[in-house]
């Protein structure tokens, strides 16, 4: 009786000493690991966004997991901050920089709001970038192209007799030009008026305005980029203005893909490299080839009255055995990670700036030195360019443009100097400077 208690004790201690050994280990085992992986989230810290609220979430990005968040009080813990090109301030940005902090930079718009990115002078303090140029780390090259298959389908395809109809019957143009940004650095409407001189131009937008939108479409074509009603009604002209509102290398929107979709060959300039990115050899008329208004009207009747003149243009759409036959633009589709959906919106899972965040997550975790953005990633001829005038006159709001971008250069060499020395500045201190540097002409 005796014995069989002990043996019964001594079963329940052993028991006791197991569950309180693996308790502890338990314990050890967690409290050890939990700092390791705390450690292995790095935290990228928005300091310009797009938005009015704040954040902090985990962003799954394949392998890697990083905290996100807009919070300032979290730059010491940053290991990257971002930043969002149309709402940087000269004076906002994260003073002194610890050397721990990767600079990444998300710009997809042209120079005009902020003058002073297109300098080496700026460029230089970024580690990453996301832009239109193909030269960045997260290139946005054809971000305005919803789908390849856009390109390529009939849908909204007139046949040449169709437009010839149409334009007889209806009284329409062979050109039609949709626009509201009247200023623009690239002279859009001052070179559209000039052309205005030579061929018709249907103008629905508010620039050079002659003609009305149907009814139902007069909300919807700033939204709506690529509605079906709208690119039905422009399918029957046979061009299209497609003069972008800055030049840049790379800097390709709307103004180029929705034409090409419709079925209208787009009368372009802006992106001097656009040749690069056209579907075929062929598939639009450019600006920069003619040396006036006048000439390229000429080019435009000659090709607006020959069928088989006009539908060599039209490869992407009649050439149904190779549609898109340039390898780079296939290749850059093929690779893209984004898609933009035809109403113009990105889906939230595509949005450029989760796949912005995800870029700068990988790199997060990288250690070594890397060569910090250059001009090429964010590439505008300074001054601005323009659409060749006649006489060589320039557009109305040049001088101005030129000297926007003369105050941008200026800021980016002061923005340069006060980030090298890396101390904090107001922007009291920074516009005194900069009107300083202004009137002693220092920053040429
Ligand atoms: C397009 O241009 C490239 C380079 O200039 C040339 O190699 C190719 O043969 C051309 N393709 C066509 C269909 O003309
Ligand atoms: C139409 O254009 C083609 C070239 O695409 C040319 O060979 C032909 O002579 C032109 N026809 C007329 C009537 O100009
Ligand atoms: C990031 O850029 C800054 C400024 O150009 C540079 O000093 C720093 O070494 C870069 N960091 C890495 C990891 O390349
Ligand atoms: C346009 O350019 C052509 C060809 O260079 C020239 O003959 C013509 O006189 C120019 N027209 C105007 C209005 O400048």
């Amino acid at each position: 009786m005796r014995s069989w208690r002990n043996r019964w004790l001594w079963t329940v201690l052993v028991s006791i000493i197991w569950l309180c050994t693996i308790a502890v280990l338990y314990l050890y085992l967690t409290r050890r690991e939990s700092p390791r992986i705390r450690n292995a989230v790095h935290e990228l810290l928005w300091w310009t966004d797009d938005l009015h609220w704040n954040y902090d979430e985990m962003r799954h990005c394949g392998f890697d997991t990083c905290r996100v968040t807009n919070n300032h009080k979290r730059l010491h813990e940053a290991r990257a901050i971002l930043f969002y090109g149309s709402n940087m301030k000269v004076d906002e940005f994260p003073m002194p920089r610890s050397g721990r902090h990767l600079w990444g930079l998300l710009h997809e718009e042209s120079p005009r709001n902020v003058p002073f990115v297109p300098y080496t002078e700026f460029l230089r303090h970024f580690n990453y970038t996301s832009t239109f140029s193909r030269y960045s780390d997260l290139p946005l090259t054809t971000q305005y192209l919803p789908h390849p298959s856009d390109l390529t389908q009939l849908d909204y395809q007139s046949t040449f007799l169709n437009k010839q109809r149409h334009q007889f019957n209806e009284q329409l143009a062979s050109v039609v030009f949709l626009q509201t940004d009247c200023n623009t650095m690239s002279g859009r409407e001052d070179y559209v008026r000039e052309l205005m001189k030579h061929i018709q131009v249907d103008s629905y937008g508010s620039c050079l305005h002659n003609r009305d939108l149907p009814e139902q479409l007069q909300n919807d074509y700033l939204n709506n980029l690529y509605s079906d009603a709208l690119l039905r009604f422009l399918s029957p002209y046979k061009f299209m203005i497609a003069i972008e509102n800055g030049v840049c290398e790379d800097y390709i929107t709307e103004k180029f893909w929705r034409p090409l979709m419709a079925g209208i060959i787009p009368i372009y300039f802006g992106s001097p490299s656009i040749r690069n990115w056209q579907p075929q050899n062929q598939s639009a008329i450019y600006i920069d080839e003619f040396p006036n208004a006048s000439a390229l009207a000429a080019h435009l009747q000659q090709v607006g009255g020959n069928e088989s003149a006009y539908n060599a243009y039209l490869g992407h759409k009649f050439n149904r055995r190779q549609p898109i036959q340039n390898p780079l633009l296939v290749n850059h589709l093929l690779m893209r990670g984004y898609q933009m959906r035809r109403s113009g919106e990105l889906s939230n899972e595509d949005s450029l700036f989760h796949k912005f965040e995800c870029l700068m997550c990988r790199r997060a975790a990288w250690t070594d030195q890397r060569r910090p953005a250059n001009k090429r990633h964010y590439n505008c001829p300074l001054p601005p360019v323009y659409a060749p005038l006649e006489q060589q006159k320039e557009p109305k709001y040049a001088a101005d443009w030129r000297s926007m971008m003369g105050v941008g250069r200026c800021q980016a060499q002061l923005l340069d100097a006060f980030w090298r020395a890396n101390i904090p500045y107001t922007k009291a201190e920074f516009d005194a400077r900069l009107s300083e540097m202004m009137e002693q002409n220092k920053c040429n």
